[in-house]
Formats: C-alpha cells, structure tokens, sequence
C-alpha cells in the first residue's frame, strides 16, 4: 500500500482489476466519485495516480485521505441541490464518473429493480451534467436482468461493456457496467 497503511476496503482490489484491464484511469485529469464510503476506490486512485483531480460523494462521512488533489462532499446523489454543490466545487467537467453506490436490496425483485432503474437514471443525468464530451463512466450493478434496460438508457454512450471481475465470488451478482465515448 503506497498512500496509507492501511486498506480502506477490498474494493481497492475490485477499481484496480478493472483499471489494469481497461486502463481506466491512465491519462485522466478529473474523476468523480459517487458512493466514495469507507474510501478503497478512492484510495486505489490517490496511492495510484499523481497531478489528478478527485471529487467523491457519500451520504457517509468518510476519513479524509490528506491530498490536495482530493475534495469529499458529504451528500446524497438524490438531493435537489447535488448538482450546484458539485459545480461549486469544480468549474470544469470530469473525464470519468465511478459510481460504487447501490441500493438496499430487499429481495423483491420488482422493489429492487424500480430501485436500481432510479439509482442509475441519477447516475446518468449527473453524467450527462458532468461528463466531457467522450468521456467515460463506470458504474455497478447488483442485480440480474437489466442488461438490454441499460443499454437502451445509456445509448449516449459509443461503447457499453459489462464487466464481471476474477475476484466477485460465483453466487453474486455483482456486475460493473462501462460506458464509453458519451457523445451527446
Ligand atoms: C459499496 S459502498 C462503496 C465502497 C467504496 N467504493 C470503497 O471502495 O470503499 C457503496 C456506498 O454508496 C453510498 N451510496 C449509496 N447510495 C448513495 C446516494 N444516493 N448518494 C450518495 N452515496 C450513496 C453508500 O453510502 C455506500 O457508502
């Protein structure tokens, strides 16, 4: 571990598979992250990445990582005002969005889908809102049965990959989806 001792969360491990196999975040200037709590994806990107910018969102306080290159917003992505704090904080707009947040699942698969279907439309407006043109966005998803869904919703995308890691056990279904190349 370059930055600190101590690892923040195993999905360190997850942000690292997925920037060795796709180059994630080589060459980025700005990165926001949504769902930043206890900080392993964020903590992957600063012991990792030098001269970025990182913004990372959480309705969870996290320990802050000592970086000027790193600013925390405590809030709630669903929150009317998110978008005028985010641009408070940056002028300009973000090479890539990760988004770690999931909902609470309840085991009801029509609850949980409308759930999902919320969380990821949020996560594409704020993308629409803050993304560069051809620029990237990575999100997870938990549940099964949303892949033709998706790639109707993120069709301002060139590229749409769904990402399942060497180290997500067999039983979960936990997927990550790249969305590459926005282009309107
Ligand atoms: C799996 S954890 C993230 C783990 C993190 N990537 C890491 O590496 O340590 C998901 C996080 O998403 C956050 N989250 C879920 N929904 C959110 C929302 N609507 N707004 C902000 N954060 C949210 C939760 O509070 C939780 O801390």
């Amino acid at each position: 571990m370059t930055y600190l001792s101590r690892l923040r969360s195993i999905s360190f491990f997850k942000l690292k598979e997925i920037d060795l196999r796709f180059n994630l975040i080589k060459d980025l200037d700005t990165i926001l992250e949504i769902g930043c709590f206890p900080g392993g994806w964020t903590q992957y990107i600063l012991s990792n990445y030098k001269d970025l910018k990182l913004i990372s969102i959480d309705k969870k306080q996290i320990n802050s990582f000592r970086s000027n290159d790193f600013y925390f917003i405590k809030g709630d992505i669903f929150d009317a005002n998110i978008i005028s704090i985010i641009r408070k904080v940056v002028k300009s707009n973000f090479n890539l969005i990760i988004s770690d947040a999931c909902i609470n699942i309840s085991g009801i698969n029509a609850v949980d889908t409308i759930n999902y279907i919320l969380l990821i439309k949020r996560i594409l407006l704020i993308s629409k809102v803050f993304l560069i043109k051809g620029g990237n966005l990575l999100f997870k998803i938990m549940l099964g049965g949303l892949e033709y869904k998706i790639k109707q919703m993120f069709r301002p995308f060139l590229k749409i990959d769904f990402i399942r890691l060497a180290c997500t056990k067999n039983r979960s279904s936990e997927v990550f989806v790249y969305c590459r190349f926005l282009r309107f």
